[in-house]
């Protein structure tokens, strides 16, 4: 399967994944997850909002036990942010049926659509859109780089966006969600550990911070004559990390666009998009807050005008206690002691803390030795994936027996 998956929307000049929601690489993807499932004689379906299952038993039945992850990628990604999960679904899939485990409840595997957000700006549209955190409304505002709304780029990947909006029936079906994912840290590295359960993910945005100043020639114009919007955008950068320091959180600015986008022309606009997460919300508010009130004095200190827009937010997720404690048990053995498991929170978004509020989720991590992730370096061991694979197998087979 990881074979198989590895050339899709990879970049040759980087080595990354572009598997952006809805392009012919998701697609690709996409046929991918529909043929696992039906080598394997599963029930597939695509549901309303793009997100694909495949079934073991019948979900009408309830309760059921579901793990998946997402395949889309952000741009130049590593292979294993999302794929792991999906990948590690099937193999712990097979892995069950080598035991010849059974299992009293349906066991779902799910890709869900578009998690990284890295096309339309806003992360887990496919499981927002489920859970009803994204309306209808907002989704159709949704623009790519190019102009292109989400209907259209569904539409012209064969999926009909009449079709979306939330799906109470689909999530009442599920009794437990569980993602498997390529930690995006080193804690595991560090405790010398394969394995994790998740506790929290931090609560994290999305903002983008529209600086205007007044396109002009580079080499005419006098200094004290600009409105240059870069200058007031620049120091925001620098605030940021500031603000973020002060905190203990993170905040980056790793996407900007500028306009024109000449090398000599003063800029008329620069967009920079401020991602920011903290262990709590009140350093989660108090960075931002931060970052916005020196951005708009430096704007004005420069001329320049500034719109800051909350293009997206999760709030902080506390994974449910009674599933992380039964994933401990059972993964710890019958005494719960024989095997530690360390438990740990993450700063990273996951679909599983967008269920997590409808749904007992929780979430398994697999040791990634350097911590990198969202970058072409981003690694895992093969004995690890496969501990991960194990791992998963022993907890569904322990919650689709209960
Ligand atoms: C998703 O990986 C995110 O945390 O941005
Ligand atoms: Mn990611
Ligand atoms: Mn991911």
């Amino acid at each position: 399967m990881w074979a198989e998956l590895l050339p899709v929307g990879r970049s040759s000049a980087s080595g990354g994944y572009r598997r952006y929601a809805w392009t012919p690489a998701d697609t690709d993807c996409r046929t991918w997850f529909r043929e696992q499932a039906e080598a394997r004689g599963l029930t597939y379906e695509t549901d309303r909002n793009g997100n694909q299952w495949a079934w073991l038993g019948d979900p009408a039945a309830g309760d059921a036990v579901v793990t998946g992850s997402h395949l889309d990628s952000v741009p130049d990604g590593g292979a294993f942010d999302g794929p792991l999960g999906v990948v590690s679904a099937f193999a712990a899939l097979d892995e069950l049926r080598g035991r010849g485990a059974r299992l009293t409840r349906p066991l779902g595997i799910v890709n869900f659509g578009d998690e990284e957000g890295a096309r339309f700006g806003l992360a887990c549209v496919g499981s927002r859109l489920t859970t009803g955190a994204l309306t209808v409304e907002q989704a159709h505002r949704l623009t790519d780089g190019d102009g292109i709304t989400l209907p259209q780029a569904m539409e012209a990947a064969g999926h009909d966006p009449e079709t979306i909006g939330p799906d109470p029936e689909r999530l009442a079906r599920i009794g437990a969600f569980v993602e498997l994912h390529v930690e995006q840290g080193r804690a595991l590295d560090l405790s010398g550990d394969r394995i994790g359960i998740a506790s929290a993910i931090w609560p994290h945005g999305r903002w983008r911070f529209d600086f205007r100043g007044e396109a002009n020639h580079a080499g005419t114009t006098r200094l004290a004559d600009r409105r240059d919007p870069m200058l007031s955008y620049a120091e925001t950068v620098l605030a940021a990390r500031r603000e973020a320091e002060l905190a203990g959180a993170v905040a980056t600015f790793g996407k900007i666009a500028v306009e024109p986008n000449g090398v000599n022309a003063i800029p008329s606009l620069v967009r920079g998009w401020l991602d920011s997460r903290a262990a709590d919300q009140e350093s989660l508010d108090t960075v931002v807050g931060g970052v916005e009130k020196a951005a708009r004095e430096y704007a004005a200190a420069h001329g320049a005008d500034l719109d800051v827009v909350r293009e997206s937010f999760t709030p902080v997720v506390e994974f449910d206690h009674a599933l992380r404690d039964e994933l401990a048990r059972i993964l710890g053995g019958d005494t719960g002691t024989d095997l530690r498991v360390p438990v740990l929170g993450t700063g990273a978004g996951h679909d599983a803390g967008i269920l997590s509020g409808r749904v007992p989720t929780a979430m398994l991590f697999v040791r990634n030795p350097t911590g990198v992730s969202h970058s072409p370096a981003e690694y895992a061991a093969e004995d690890d994936c496969v501990a991960g694979v194990s791992a998963l197998a022993d907890v569904l087979e322990g919650l689709a027996r209960t």
